[in-house]
Order: C-alpha cells, then sequence, then structure tokens
C-alpha cells in the first residue's frame, strides 16, 4: 500500500520542485471542514485527483461554486493553491470514506428535491380536495343553488372572495375576539407564507444557492419567518401541554403530529442555516436532509392533521357570508339555517341550554371552553 502511494505521489508532475514534500497545505486549509479529512467529501463533493484542469481548479477556489465561498489569495497564497491541486492529485481514491451524508445529498439536486416535492404535493392535493368535498358537502352548500342563481353567481364568488381575504388572509373574526390568539395565528400564518414567499424569491433570484450576506433581504424574509413560525408554534405547544380542556377527544393526536412537524420543519431549516455559518459542516448535510424529510412528512400529513383548519375554516366560513348575503338580500333560501358560523357556536348553543334546564342556578357561573 505504502508502495502505492508512493509511486503515485512520483506520478505526480512537478513534485520535484515542491519545497517540502512533508508540507500538507490541505490538511491546514478551509477546504477540509467541507471536503473531507481525506478530500473524499462532506458538505461538498470528494475532490482528490479532481477532475478539473488546474486553471479550472484555480478558478472554482478563488470565485467559489454553488455553496462553496470564495477563497482570496489572502487567505490562500496562488503557490499553495498550486500545491494543494498537487496534493489533491497525489492523494488515494477511497470510496469507502464518501460520507454516507454526501452520498445522500448527492441524490437531492435541485431536480430530484423538485419531484419529490411534486409527487408529495400532488398526493396532499388529492386528500385536501377530498377533505374539502367532505366539509362542503356536510355544510349543505348544493341546498342553496337556487337561491344563488337569484342572487347571482358572480355577486356570490365576489363575497366569498372577499371573506378569503379579510376573514381568511386578515383572520379578522379572531381579530374582534380576541388578539391574543389573533397574533399567535398571524406568527403562524404570515410567517409560512414568508417562507413559501423566500422560497420562490430564491428560485428566481438565487438559483445556485450562492452564499449571500445576512443583511440580504432573501436571507432576512427565510429567517425573520421561520422565526416568526417558530414562536407561534413553540406558543401552541406549550398551550397544548399546559391546557386541561385541549383534548377534544378526536384530533388531539394529529393536532400534535402537525404541530411537532412544523417545530422539527422550521427549527432544522433555521439550524440548517446558522451551521452553514460555522464550522461544523459535517452537520450541515444531514440537518438539512432531515429538515426537507420534516417537510414532505408536513406535506404528506397536512389533509389529516390539523393542518386542514387553515383552508377548511376560511372557505366554510366564506361559505356562510355567501349565506348571510343572500339572506340579508331578501331572498328567500327556503329552509332555516344555523347561526354562523356553524357547529362551533351550535355546540355552545345547545351545551348552554342543556346547563339552563338541568341548573337555572348555576348557569351564570358555568363558563363554558369548546374546542372544535
Ligand atoms: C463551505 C464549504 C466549502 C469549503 C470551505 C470549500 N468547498 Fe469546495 N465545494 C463545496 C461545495 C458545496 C462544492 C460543490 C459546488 C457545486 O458543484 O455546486 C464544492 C466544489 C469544489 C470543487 C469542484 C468539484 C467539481 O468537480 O466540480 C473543487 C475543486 C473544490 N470545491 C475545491 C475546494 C478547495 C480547494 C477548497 C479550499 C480552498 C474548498 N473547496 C473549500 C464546499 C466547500
Amino acid at each position: 500500500m505504502r508502495n502505492l502511494a508512493l509511486a503515485l505521489l512520483l506520478l505526480v508532475p512537478g513534485l520535484a520542485h515542491a519545497e517540502s514534500p512533508t508540507r500538507d497545505v490541505y490538511g491546514t486549509s478551509s477546504c477540509m471542514g467541507c471536503h473531507g479529512m481525506s478530500a473524499m467529501g462532506g458538505l461538498g463533493p470528494p475532490i482528490v485527483r479532481p477532475k478539473i484542469e488546474r486553471e479550472a481548479f484555480v478558478k472554482v477556489v478563488r470565485n467559489g461554486k454553488g455553496m462553496m465561498p470564495a477563497t482570496p489569495a489572502s487567505q490562500l497564497s496562488d503557490k499553495d493553491v498550486d500545491e494543494l491541486y498537487r496534493e489533491l492529485n497525489a492523494k488515494q481514491w477511497k470510496p469507502d470514506e464518501i460520507p454516507v451524508a454526501f452520498r445522500v445529498g448527492g441524490l437531492l439536486s435541485t431536480k430530484n428535491v423538485a419531484l419529490i416535492f411534486l409527487g408529495a404535493s400532488l398526493l396532499s392535493a388529492i386528500f385536501i380536495v377530498r377533505g374539502i368535498n367532505y366539509w362542503v358537502g356536510l355544510a349543505g352548500f348544493k341546498y342553496m343553488r337556487p337561491a344563488l342563481r337569484r342572487f347571482g353567481r358572480f355577486k356570490a364568488f365576489g363575497v366569498f372572495v372577499r371573506s378569503l381575504i379579510v376573514d381568511g388572509l386578515l383572520v379578522a373574526s379572531l381579530w374582534k375576539s380576541n388578539k391574543h390568539r389573533w397574533f399567535m395565528h398571524a406568527l403562524m400564518l404570515y410567517g409560512m407564507i414568508g417562507l413559501a414567499l423566500a422560497d420562490v424569491l430564491i428560485q428566481i433570484y438565487n438559483p445556485t444557492r450562492a452564499d449571500l450576506a445576512l443583511s440580504d433581504p432573501l436571507k432576512i424574509l427565510p429567517i425573520v419567518s421561520g422565526i416568526a413560525v417558530l414562536v407561534g408554534v413553540a406558543y401552541v405547544m406549550v398551550r397544548y401541554k399546559t391546557d386541561d380542556y385541549i383534548d377534544n377527544g378526536l384530533t388531539l393526536g394529529r393536532d400534535y403530529l402537525f404541530v411537532t412537524l412544523l417545530f422539527h420543519t422550521v427549527l432544522s431549516g433555521i439550524l440548517t442555516l446558522v451551521i452553514n455559518r460555522t464550522t461544523a459542516f459535517g452537520w450541515v448535510m444531514p440537518i438539512y436532509i432531515y429538515h426537507l424529510l420534516c417537510v414532505c412528512a408536513l406535506f404528506v400529513s397536512a389533509p389529516f392533521t390539523r393542518f386542514q383548519h387553515a383552508w377548511i375554516v376560511p372557505i366554510m366560513v366564506g361559505l356562510n357570508r355567501v349565506t348571510d348575503a343572500v339572506t340579508a338580500s331578501g331572498i328567500d333560501i327556503g329552509f332555516v339555517r344555523e347561526p354562523a358560523p356553524g357547529r362551533h357556536h351550535k355546540s355552545e348553543r345547545i351545551a348552554l341550554d342543556v346547563i339552563r334546564r338541568v341548573a337555572p342556578d348555576q348557569a351564570d357561573d358555568v363558563k363554558l371552553r369548546y374546542y372544535p
């Protein structure tokens, strides 16, 4: 083995001119952090015996590439870069030392990640549409058809869209009833919108995902959004832990699942960013892979967890607003409807009614807690 290494060393042209064959530029360079102890890869690819010419190599070092930062001459002289190229050519190719994380990471090209997410989103979309169908069916909206025709479908659609913006995007009903809960919803809702927006903007303005300064808007947006979601979710987790009345007997486990996945997603995303700026490069790829897994799990489980209420509630409230508008315009819808918005109020009303009948003298002392 030693002889082979020696033979390889002797094969490398120009080695005879090296100042000292024992000098180890690679071992003292920053390259090692990303390309591994034996240059067989880490966060970056293996660079033993680079497949590229010396000129191209120098260019990569000086200008950086993708996630790899540029290394100026003040950090690594031209002579050292030459020496580095020579050292790398003299190293042995040891496929066993390619880290697992890098091998997995190698499969995670932008195209493959996009394909995985496309698959996950499509699967999710099918069940989301099924869920919406189910709830709209339960709302009995089809009985509104004749009244809607008289009211004007276009006008009804306008009322619905307005509700999606006011009740959905601005969470106006919570704003009126409970500012504190509105704030927690806003942190998560706007945080998630910010994260999605940041992803789209990065795809457009920084497709190679080059390192940006922390002050860059493309960096600030996801960081601020991520922290907002994290704070919102952390609050919800604490509430789940400390509130004795939160278990409705039906969805608690799945609520936990959603909240926990969201927490892990955001935390691993932030960790990836932070660790990328330290020297613990070996951790970036595993955590990033964990992050992608969490996002995928979040997508796929979305139609079955509390995540659903992010679109089901706005849609149901929207349908109620349309019904309100139709009845307010004097059109007879042909049936008596429950007060909006549906089951929350109805359950509360029934419970209060029961208490008044069973224990009229205590009815005023009872405070109802209702979790949908
Ligand atoms: C922050 C981590 C990091 C550091 C530090 C780093 N690299 Fe890289 N390097 C990468 C990544 C990631 C890539 C893959 C870039 C791509 O293809 O998008 C890469 C690619 C390369 C390539 C191109 C490989 C190819 O076949 O295309 C070479 C050569 C290289 N690095 C050499 C070096 C040298 C020499 C140093 C030290 C001066 C260094 N790197 C420091 C992360 C790093």
